[in-house]
C-alpha cells in the first residue's frame, strides 16, 4: 500500500475521532473516516446494483475437465504455428498475466521462440523484420474470457450479434467474424465467442502462421493444413515428428475409438482450445468479497478510490464506470481515449502506422478511433495498457484518462522498448485527441477531463489493486494452467517458456 504523510496524519486523525468517540461521554456516534467511506460506499454498490461475481450464472469449464486440459496442450503447442515457432502462449501465459507483458507482441520470427515477455525480439534474419514487433496492438489477457458478451478483439471483430448478457456469445443468434461480413454471421465461429475468436490467430502471418507459410491460401485451407498436420492424416502425414494427438483427442472427447478425420477438426481444436480459457475464471478479488459484505476486505484508500470511480464529475468523482460499468468493469462499447498511437499500426492513415479502431470493422465515421473498453479485473497484472500498449504503468493509463491532451503531450517515450516504432505518434495520436474533441462537441457520451489530486490519484490505482485475484499472482496457484513435466506432451513442441534471465514461468 502506497502511503505518503498526508494519510497517515489522516489515518492517525481518524484513529483519535474513533478513540474519542468510545472514551467520549458526549454519546456522539461520529462515524469515523473508515466508517463514513463504508457507508457510501455501500450505498453506491447499492445504487450500482452490483453482485460483486461477474461470473454468476455461468456455467464455466474446469481446468481439469478434459477438454480444457486437451486445449491447454493445444494452447502451448508450436505445432499450429505453420513454421512450429509461435503458439498461442507465446502472447497469453498465465504467469505473465494472460498476456505477454509487452506493449507490443513478438510471435513468429523471434530471436528465442521461448524467451517471452520483455527481452523478446524479432531476429533480423527473420522475415518480416522491420526493426520493431510485427504486432500492430497489445496482447489482452485471455483471463475472463468467459465473461465477454458481446465483442473480443480491441476493435470488436469477433462480435456476438445477439450479445445475450450472460451467454459469451452462446445465444443461438450468431457470431459476427473477420471471415464474415459486419454484421453477418460465421457458421463456423463455433459456440462461443472463445471459439470464435480462436480461428484466428493461426490466420496471422506475424502471430503465429509465418511471412511464408501457405502463403496465397484461404483461411479454410490453411487450417486445414493445420487440422491434418496434428492429426497426422491427408496431406500433414508425418509433419510433426511426434504425433499421439489421435489418443488425447479420443480421451477428451470420449471417443477412444474415432477416427483422427473425424476428431482432429479445427472445430474441435478450437473447442478445445475455448474450453482450456474459458476455465481461466480469475473473480476472487478483494473488491467481490467488499460487495458481499466483508467491510474490511479492502482498505481506506482503495474505498476512497471506488468512491471516485463509480461516482459522476458533478458529485466529486472521475465517472470511470460509465464505461467501465457492472460487475466485470466493462460496458463493452466503443470509446475513443486516444491511447498514444505507437507501433506499426493497421494500416491506416497516410503512413499506414494508424489505427482506426472500431471504424475498421463498422465503416462509420462515428467509431473513429474508438477501442473496446476494457475490464479492468486483475488489472494490477495485465499491462502494459491501452490498445497500444503505450502505458506501462496503471499510474499513466489513469492519467491518461483524466487529461489526455495534457498526457500525451508529457509522454514519456522512455518508458517502450526503443524498438517500439514510435516516428508519427504524435502526429496520430493528435488526430485521435481531435476526435475526442469533436465528439464531445457533438454532445456524444465521451471521456471528460476531471482534476484529481495526486493522493486521489494513488486512490484510484489502490482501487483498481484490489480488483486482482490473488491466484494471478501466485505460481503455485496458476500452475494448473500450465503444462508440467509429467503432462503429456503430444507433439514434443511444446513451447516451454523463459524469462529473459533464464528463468522458466
Ligand atoms: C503474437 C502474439 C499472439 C499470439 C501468438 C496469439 N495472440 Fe491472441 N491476441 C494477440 C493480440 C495482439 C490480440 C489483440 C488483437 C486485436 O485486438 O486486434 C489478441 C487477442 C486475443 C483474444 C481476445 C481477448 C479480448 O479480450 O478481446 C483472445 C481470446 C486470444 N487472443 C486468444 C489467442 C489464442 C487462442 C491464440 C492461439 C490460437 C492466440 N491468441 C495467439 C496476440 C497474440
Ligand atoms: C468514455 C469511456 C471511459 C471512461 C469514462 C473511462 N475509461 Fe478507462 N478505458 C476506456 C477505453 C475505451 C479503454 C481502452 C483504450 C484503448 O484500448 O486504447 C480504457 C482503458 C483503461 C485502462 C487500461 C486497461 C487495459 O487493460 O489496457 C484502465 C486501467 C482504465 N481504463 C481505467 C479507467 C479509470 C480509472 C477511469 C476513471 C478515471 C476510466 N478508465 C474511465 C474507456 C473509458
Amino acid at each position: 500500500m502506497i502511503r505518503n504523510p498526508g494519510l497517515i496524519a489522516l489515518a492517525s486523525l481518524a484513529l483519535i475521532l474513533v478513540s474519542g468517540c468510545k472514551g467520549g461521554s458526549s454519546g456522539s456516534t461520529f462515524p469515523s473516516e473508515e466508517q463514513q467511506a463504508t457507508n457510501d460506499l455501500r450505498n453506491v454498490v447499492a445504487g450500482e446494483s452490483l453482485s460483486g461475481d461477474p461470473a454468476a450464472g455461468r456455467s464455466l469449464p474446469d481446468i481439469s475437465d478434459p477438454l480444457a486440459q486437451l486445449g491447454m496442450k493445444l494452447f502451448f503447442s508450436r505445432g499450429l504455428g505453420g513454421d512450429l515457432d509461435s503458439s498461442c502462449v507465446t502472447c497469453h501465459h498465465p504467469a505473465l498475466g494472460g498476456g505477454d507483458g509487452m506493449s507490443l507482441s513478438i510471435g513468429v520470427g523471434s530471436m528465442d521462440p521461448e524467451l517471452l515477455g520483455p527481452g523478446r525480439h524479432h531476429s533480423n534474419a527473420a522475415p518480416g523484420f522491420d526493426g520493431g514487433p510485427t504486432v500492430p496492438r497489445n496482447a489482452p489477457t485471455t483471463f475472463n474470457v468467459a465473461l465477454w458478451d458481446r465483442a473480443l478483439f480491441h476493435d470488436g471483430r469477433v462480435e456476438s450479434l445477439g450479445a445475450t448478457p450472460g451467454s459469451n456469445g452462446d445465444d443461438g443468434q450468431g457470431i459476427r467474424t473477420p471471415d464474415t461480413a459486419f454484421g453477418v454471421a460465421d457458421a463456423e465461429a463455433g459456440p462461443n465467442l472463445a471459439s470464435a475468436q480462436a480461428r484466428f490467430p493461426v490466420t496471422s502471418g506475424e502471430e503465429m502462421r509465418g511471412f511464408t507459410y501457405a502463403a496465397g491460401e484461404t483461411n479454410a485451407v490453411l487450417r486445414q493444413f493445420l487440422e491434418e498436420r496434428i492429426g497426422d492424416y491427408g496431406g500433414g502425414i508425418g509433419e510433426l515428428v511426434i504425433n499421439d494427438w489421435l489418443f488425447e483427442f479420443q480421451q477428451a472427447f470420449g471417443q477412444p475409438a474415432g477416427a483422427p478425420e473425424d476428431l482432429i477438426t479445427f472445430e474441435n481444436i478450437v473447442l478445445a482450445i475455448a474450453e482450456y480459457e474459458r476455465s481461466q475464471t480469475f473473480v476472487e478479488t478483494p473488491w467481490k468479497r467488499f460487495v458481499q459484505g466483508d467491510d474490511s476486505a479492502i482498505g481506506l484508500d482503495a474505498k476512497k478510490g471506488a468512491l471516485l470511480f463509480f461516482r459522476s464529475i458533478e458529485d466529486g468523482g472521475a465517472d470511470c464506470a460509465s464505461c467501465h460499468t457492472g460487475d466485470f468493469f466493462t460496458d463493452e462499447e466503443f470509446h475513443v481515449v486516444a491511447v498514444p498511437q505507437i507501433g506499426r499500426g493497421k494500416g491506416n492513415g497516410p503512413e499506414g502506422n494508424d489505427d482506426f479502431g472500431r471504424m475498421r470493422e463498422t465503416g462509420d465515421v462515428d467509431d473513429l478511433y474508438a477501442f473496446r473498453t476494457p475490464t479492468l479485473l486483475n488489472v494490477e497484472v495485465t499491462g502494459p495498457f491501452g490498445h497500444s500498449g503505450a502505458y506501462t504503468t496503471l499510474e499513466g493509463i489513469v492519467r491518461h484518462h483524466l487529461d489526455p491532451v495534457a498526457t500525451v503531450a508529457e509522454y514519456d517515450f522512455d518508458q517502450l522498448d526503443p524498438s517500439i516504432q514510435a516516428f508519427d505518434m504524435m502526429t496520430n495520436t493528435m488526430l485521435a485527441l481531435d476526435q475526442l474533441q469533436a465528439n464531445r462537441d457533438a454532445g456524444r457520451p465521451s471521456l471528460q477531463d476531471v482534476d484529481l489530486s495526486d493522493e486521489q490519484v494513488e486512490q484510484l490505482i489502490e482501487f483498481l489493486r484490489s480488483l486482482t485475484d490473488p491466484c494471478v499472482k501466485d505460481r503455485d496457484c496458476l500452475s494448473r494452467w500450465i503444462p508440467n513435466a509429467g503432462t503429456t506432451n503430444p507433439d514434443a513442441v511444446r513451447l516451454n517458456a523463459y524469462d529473459r534471465y533464464g528463468h522458466p514461468f
